[in-house]
Parts: C-alpha cells; sequence; structure tokens
C-alpha cells in the first residue's frame, strides 16, 4: 500500500526506463517514473489521487521469432518500460463532491461506467461493463482495454464503475508490445479492483483472446506471457505448447540488451502476419504433423515436393528457429556468448530470407552490427517482434555499448535519414499492482 501516489519509490522494474531517443540519453535522469506521472494525470484529470496504480510491461524477444503460433520455443524478456493506469472508483466522486447528495441520480447511470482517458492520444472513451464493446474506429486503442475488461467479466470479475488515466512508456508500432501491455495492465486493474487474482496464465490467454477479438490480430501466446510472467534479471523460455516456462538468469552486468527501433513500420497489407500463420499450418498439415513443432529438417527435406515453395521457406524457418531458440538458452545458461551471437545472425537470416518478415532499415541495423562484431563489442543481433519494421535486438558488452550505439545509429541516419530510437534494458518484472 502507498498512500501518496506523488511520492512513488523506483520499485523493483519500475525505474525511469531509458529514453528512447538516443539524443535524450542524458536527460533520464529527469523524468519522472511512470507511475507518478499517471497518478499527476489521473488527479488533474478527475480531481482526486488514484486509489489504484497498477503496470504492465512490454518485451523484447531475444530468440524465437515467429514460433509461438507453431507450439514451438520462445525467449522473449519485459523490458523498463511500462503502460501505467491509475484509476478510482466512480463511487468515491460522491464521497469526494461536495454537491453531490448520496445516491443521487449521478451514480445510478455511472455504476457501471468506465471512463477511461489516453495521455498519448489525449481521448476519453467510456465503456459499458455490462457488455464492453468494440470501439467504432478499428485499431483504437480502448479495443485492447475493453477486450482485457470483457475477458474478466467474462470470469465473474465485476469491477464497479471506474475511471482511469492511461499513461505508458512503451513506445507504439515498434514491436515492443505496447498492445499487449495495455491488455495485461487492464486485467491487472480488474484484479486489484475486484481483489481477485486470475491464474497467470489464464490472464495472459484473456488477453491474447481480446487481441484476437477486440483486435483483430491473430497473434500467439508470448507477448502477454512476457508481460504477465517475467521476472527481473532473468530471460523467459516458454514452451509454447505446454505453457511451460524455465526462467534464465540473466545477471551479468557486462552483457547489455540494446534495442535499437528503426522508426519505420511498413504496413504491407496488414495481412502479412496471418499469412505466415496460414503458410505455416498448410506446411504442418501436408507434412502430416499437428504443428510445425512436431516436423524434422529430414521429414521436411523429404516431402519438399508435396510443399508449395513458399510454404517450404516458412517451414524452414520455424523448424529451424526452434532449433536455435532451445540452442541459445543452454549456450546462454553455460555463458556460451559467441555461439548466443551466432544463433541470432542465423535467426536473422532466416527471418529474412525465408520468413520474410524484414526490410531494408532492420537489415541495414543487423549489417553493421555484424560489421562492428565481437572485437566492437556485439555479440549478435536480430530483428525482434512480428517485423516490417520496429526495433533489432542486440547483446552488447557494456563497456562498449556507447561506441556501439554510435556506430549502429550514424550510418543508420545517414543511410535513412531517419532517427533511430535507442533503449537498453535490463530483463525487468512482470504485472504488478503499485496502489491497491
Ligand atoms: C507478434 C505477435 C506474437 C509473435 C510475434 C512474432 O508480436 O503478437 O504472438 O508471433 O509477433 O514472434
Amino acid at each position: 500500500m502507498i498512500s501518496d501516489a506523488k511520492n512513488l519509490p523506483e520499485s523493483e522494474g519500475e525505474a525511469p526506463a531509458e529514453p528512447i531517443a538516443h539524443a535524450e540519453m542524458a536527460q533520464r535522469e529527469l523524468r519522472p517514473p511512470i507511475a507518478a506521472s499517471a497518478a499527476a494525470r489521473f488527479e488533474q484529470r478527475f480531481g482526486r489521487a488514484p486509489r489504484w496504480i497498477v503496470a504492465a510491461p512490454g518485451r523484447v524477444n531475444i530468440i524465437g521469432e515467429h514460433i509461438d503460433y507453431n507450439d514451438g520455443f520462445v525467449l522473449p524478456m519485459a523490458i523498463e518500460r511500462y503502460t501505467v493506469i491509475a484509476a478510482g472508483a466512480n463511487d468515491e466522486i460522491r464521497m469526494t463532491n461536495d454537491e453531490l447528495q448520496p445516491n443521487s441520480s449521478f451514480d445510478i447511470g455511472h455504476s457501471s461506467l468506465a471512463t477511461v482517458f489516453s495521455t498519448a492520444t489525449n481521448d476519453e472513451v467510456c465503456i459499458a461493463l455490462d457488455s464492453p464493446k468494440r470501439h467504432a474506429v478499428p485499431g483504437h486503442w480502448s479495443n485492447y482495454v475493453a477486450g482485457a475488461l470483457a475477458g474478466c467479466i467474462e470470469r465473474g470479475m465485476r469491477p464497479g464503475g471506474f475511471q482511469a488515466v492511461i499513461d505508458s512508456n512503451v513506445p507504439v508500432g515498434g514491436g515492443l508490445s505496447s498492445s499487449a501491455a495495455l491488455e495485461v495492465a487492464s486485467a491487472t486493474l480488474v484484479e486489484a479492483m475486484t481483489g481477485r487474482q486470475l491464474e497467470p496464465a489464464e490472464k495472459a490467454l484473456l488477453c491474447q483472446k481480446a487481441e484476437h477479438e477486440f483486435a483483430g490480430v491473430p497473434c500467439g501466446i508470448m507477448d502477454q506471457f512476457a508481460s504477465v510472467m517475467s521476472r527481473a534479471d532473468h530471460l523467459m523460455l516458454l514452451d509454447c505448447r505446454s505453457r511451460h516456462i524455465e526462467h534464465i538468469p540473466l545477471l551479468d552486468p557486462a552483457i547489455t540488451v540494446l534495442i535499437v527501433n528503426t522508426n519505420v513500420k511498413h504496413e504491407l497489407s496488414g495481412g502479412e502476419y496471418a499469412e505466415r500463420r496460414g503458410q505455416c499450418e498448410s506446411a504442418a498439415h501436408k507434412l502430416g504433423v499437428a504443428s510445425l513443432r512436431d516436423a524434422r529438417t529430414p521429414q521436411l527435406q523429404a516431402r519438399r515436393q508435396h510443399l508449395e515453395p513458399v510454404e517450404f521457406q516458412r517451414a524452414r524457418h520455424a523448424i529451424s528457429e526452434i532449433g536455435r531458440t532451445v540452442a541459445a538458452a543452454a549456450a546462454l545458461k553455460a555463458g556460451n556468448w559467441p555461439e548466443v551471437g551466432k544463433l541470432m545472425y542465423a535467426s536473422h537470416d532466416s527471418l529474412k530470407n525465408d520468413y520474410e518478415v524484414s526490410c531494408e532499415e532492420l537489415d541495414l541495423l543487423v549489417d553493421l552490427a555484424r560489421e562492428i562484431g565481437a572485437d566492437g563489442g556485439v555479440i549478435g543481433s536480430r530483428m525482434t517482434g512480428g517485423g516490417f519494421g520496429g526495433c533489432t535486438v542486440s547483446l552488447v558488452e557494456t563497456a562498449k555499448v556507447d561506441s556501439v550505439v554510435e556506430r549502429l545509429t550514424g550510418p543508420y541516419r545517414e543511410k535513412t535519414g531517419i532517427e533511430p530510437g535507442v533503449l537498453k534494458s535490463r530483463p525487468a518484472r512482470g504485472a504488478h499492482t503499485i496502489k491497491d
């Protein structure tokens, strides 16, 4: 319990994150923690301190890309970037407003209404808690909130009417799962409000369903599991079939996880993700297996003529990437950094050539990282997330990270004319309640 939201301590995993723009790095200390900023915005808008504050992180995937929906292994971690929701019950309005009498008609209409304000877009929506609906504007941020609320309500969790402010420092559209962070923060808020904890896997699945049904994105389970279950200073090896999790320590201060945002997003047709999923499913079907998790390279080679060339390529990526992810987890545990680096580069090549989800900007950053090489301090680098823009993730020697950042961002800026974003992060803590 924290009584004064303005004086929130920087709790574990909630430290101010590295700013996104390289030029802003020096300003880091000046930024307020995002939780305090959410609390202040709530107070400003709704005229009282929030009763609940919850946070859920974005994630970066170290390796195992486009593998969750193939039932394989993925290795993400939460980043020190959070979506925070500060909220208060509608019935507090009556208690704090002298002009309103108890049981006034004001309360009745608001008991089942959520009024939610986003600091990012500066707009407010009202969600009917009896039956949360999709927003009329496709892709609207409130769909992630409404979807998570609907999932909780379906499970018998009944929050009373509330007001909330959403504040976030997870970059949007950068492939760092800002949408999962918003869904998971919303479900965490309902947990705080109702006092009922969901089982973590159930919570993540409820949020994934919100993404499918309210946002229309047929995503896998990685992002929501990472946002719910990540642990500070650990990578999360997730078996997407059994949903078993192994938390692998990443404690070595000599290693830094560096995320560089291309700041481009190529929305080719919007259907690329679903198309890849479909190609993997039809490849699995033609190989006679339930999913590509069950296929092996010799089997794929033997049945090559039964597959469309594109299905063959997609399957080759998935099968090899599952192997790389398991190998990378073992190499990480053994502290075998050169091997981890080799696997990351191989992952990128496979995503670029076989899975065809990279783009020129991502390839440029990975090529630059390769040129800098181990001598310059780069252990390994690859695109991360769904692709077609977004970020690369690199493992870098901490002592050389500033020089690596210069050597990546300078040529990138020069060749593309785009200012890249830079973010360093320790593996962070999953969703949690800050004030309840
Ligand atoms: C998106 C999806 C995830 C996963 C990645 C690719 O982030 O939401 O489920 O499939 O792409 O690894």
